[in-house]
């Protein structure tokens, strides 16, 4: 029988940006559902990459003042070294400058030409360049910001090349309505709908105002658009056009992952131009949430606290990996707390898995010399249930992990565990022990648990990486546990009786919070804190200082806008009067925890309408190039509408 293949991918990630727990939230997905998809023996090909042209990063580079090329380099050497730590095993690396991509991307752009579905044109319109993504002026509100993320666009004005997205405007929905799996989740799939049923304009294609692009083959004053080239990344590193059987064999895509915000160009533009070259479309695309951090909270250090790197060394890549797959439900927005992840580190990987094991293997050592007993036959009913569970868990696993559903499924295996915990306690080893002959007994009991024990290393195995392999080591079966396969899970009894076990320190020792936090602390000394040089701005009068007129306000309620995940909508009291505005800090901030803080806001700036909302003044936060932001606030309580100055 031919092998199954399974094809995943991740987004290209833009190397203009530091990655962060949010970038690994959606790269340790999809190696999970990447590994899981190897041990049920699938032919798996997981891709993830870099996207490394257009307008953001040529002008990030030229910041940082190197040559585009050389500036992602760079940072791509940090891509990968984080994977590396993540535990994330891809089979394929892309980078849009890879010769071969960016040859594909034009003989691409050249079929879609002359076949008529691309025409030169003009475009006139607006172009915001952070999220690379054009919009009409139907779109914008009065003060020109992106509905997407609340910026300033650009007005561009310039010859492009158009693509008909129009033309492939009903058949796309038809595709979408026939298929519902092809976008999930559901909420996300209906918005896509609404949003097409609106129409489709042709897509601008080819920009002329700056040269870190792919050239258009057919026009050398022109670089292909960013998402053009980008998106074509899924087809060009399986060998479209250049490994035609190797492509044959993994298209179309199983499963695209990507974050909500960049949903729109994976369910419209990507299978547009799949359309126009003929090729079927990918099965599925699923749209992720956001994980959001929750600023303030912890200490200044705030910021850093989400920077993976730093978590892999303070906790250990285990800990990470469970707590982002554990603790928000996949699909919907979650909020990132360290004091969360040190809780599920405390009390499911120490307490409930790693006191499992502890127990097991001591009980080993104490009562058998170390050496693993022969299991004797089932007396108990709950030798049975146990057996049962480890069985039934292995198929809600399976189910949930179809559906993309890996904290239902974690919280499965969790409680298989705890199910194991409590078998400890029902047979009592510890009474056994010391019984006449329990002995037979006693050894049915152990090798129940250790048995339990490989299928729980086993089935973790998708999800943690160095785990299995520490659990198998101290019951002496590491190879099996890093060889088997999920099939292998289902057989009880596969633990040899007879071989050695090896305790060693717990897998997970406990965390103190207080002391976690007095760490931090001192680490974020702010003397060892290197300065950065900013440059010199250009200076002002004290005149121009006082045209402002900043004012300490207290938020009195605070509610997310509709179909923007960036903005919230603030009332805040200014002690005489209160005011609605509009903040672009939803990312940052949960409206729940803004509730009855003292921010500081410009109070005399031009009314505006931001997404149809009223928004009377300006709120003042802090923001640095990582994309990191707090919000200003006053040092001691002081009366509302307080001058600031
Ligand atoms: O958009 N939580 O690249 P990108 C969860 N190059 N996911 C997050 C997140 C957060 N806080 N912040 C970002 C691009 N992401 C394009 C993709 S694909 C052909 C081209 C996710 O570096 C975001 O939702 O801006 C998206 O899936 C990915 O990171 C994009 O990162
Ligand atoms: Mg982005």
């Amino acid at each position: 029988m031919e092998q199954k293949t399974f094809y995943i991918t991740t987004p290209i990630y833009y190397p203009s940006d530091k990655l962060h727990i949010g970038h690994a939230y959606t790269t340790v997905a999809a190696d999970t559902l990447a590994r899981y998809k190897k041990m049920c023996g699938y032919d798996t090909m997981f891709l993830t990459g870099s996207d490394e042209h257009g307008q953001k990063i040529e002008r990030t580079a030229a910041q940082a003042g190197k040559k585009p090329k050389e500036y992602v380099d760079e940072i791509v050497i940090t891509f990968k070294e984080l994977w590396r730590k993540l535990g994330v095993d891809y089979d394929y690396f892309i980078r849009t400058t890879e010769k071969r991509h960016q040859e594909v991307v034009q003989q691409v752009f050249k079929k879609i030409y002359q076949q008529g579905d691309i025409y030169k044109g003009k475009y006139q319109g607006w172009y915001c360049t952070p999220c690379e993504s054009f919009w009409t002026e139907r779109q914008l509100a009065a003060e020109k910001v992106c509905p997407d993320c609340a910026r300033a666009v650009e007005w561009v004005e310039e010859e492009s090349y158009f693509f008909k997205l129009s033309k492939y405007a009903d058949r796309l929905l038809e595709h979408i309505k026939q298929n519902p799996d092809f976008i999930q989740p559901e909420s996300r799939r209906n918005e896509m709908i609404y949003f097409i049923e609106q129409g489709l304009d042709d897509l601008s294609v080819s920009r002329t105002t700056f040269d870190w692009g792919i050239p258009v083959p057919i026009d050398q004053n022109h670089v292909i658009y960013v998402w053009f080239d980008a998106l074509s990344n899924y087809i060009t590193a399986i060998g479209y056009l250049t490994e035609q059987e190797k492509f044959n064999h993994y298209w179309p895509a199983d499963l695209h992952l990507v974050g909500k915000d960049i949903l729109r160009f994976h369910t419209i533009i990507w299978p547009i131009i799949l359309m126009a070259l003929d090729l079927p479309l990918p099965k599925q695309v699923f749209g992720h949430g956001w994980l959001l951090s929750k600023s303030g909270k912890m200490s200044k250090s705030k910021g850093n606290v989400v920077d993976p790197n730093r978590l892999i060394d303070q906790f250990g890549v285990d800990p990470i990996r469970y707590y982002l797959l554990r603790e928000v439900a996949f699909g919907t927005d979650g909020t990132y707390s360290t004091e969360a992840l040190i809780q599920r580190i405390n009390s499911d990987l120490a307490n409930d898995l790693g006191n499992l094991l502890n127990r097991t293997i001591s009980m080993v050592e104490q009562y058998f010399d170390g050496v693993i007993p022969e299991a004797g036959p089932a007396e108990e009913p709950f030798d049975q249930e146990l057996k049962d569970y480890a069985a039934t868990t292995l198929k809600k696993v399976a189910v949930n992990m179809e559906k993309l559903k890996y904290a239902v499924a974690m919280e499965e295996i969790w409680n298989f565990i705890r199910r194991s915990n409590k078998y400890i306690d029902q047979t009592t080893p510890w009474l056994l022990a010391r019984e006449e002959g329990k002995r037979v007994r006693l050894g049915t009991v152990l090798y129940n648990l250790l048995e339990a024990l490989r299928i729980i290393a086993g089935v973790l195995k998708p999800f943690l990486v160095e785990t299995p392999g520490r659990i198998g080591e101290q019951i002496g079966i590491r190879t099996m546990i890093e060889t088997t396969s999920w099939d292998d899970l289902w057989d009880w009894g596969l633990v040899p009786a007879g071989i050695r076990v090896k305790k060693a320190e717990p897998i997970f020792p406990r965390i103190e919070l207080d002391e976690y936090l007095a760490e931090l602390e001192r680490e974020d000394n702010p003397e060892q804190v290197e300065t950065v040089d900013e440059p010199e701005s250009k200076l002002i009068g004290f005149n121009d200082f006082t045209k402002l007129d900043l004012r300490v306000a207290e938020v009195i309620t605070a509610e997310k806008i509709e179909k923007s995940d960036k903005l919230l909508k603030l009332r805040v009291d200014l002690g005489q009067e209160r005011r609605q505005l509009v903040a672009g800090i939803a990312k940052h901030y949960a409206p729940d925890e803004l509730i009855g803080r003292k921010i500081i806001i410009v109070a005399n700036l031009e009314p505006a309408t931001i997404f149809g909302v009223k928004s009377n003044g300006m709120i003042l936060a802090a923001s640095n190039q990582e994309g990191e932001l707090t919000l200003t606030t006053v040092e001691k309580d002081i009366s509302n509408g307080s001058r600031v100055k």
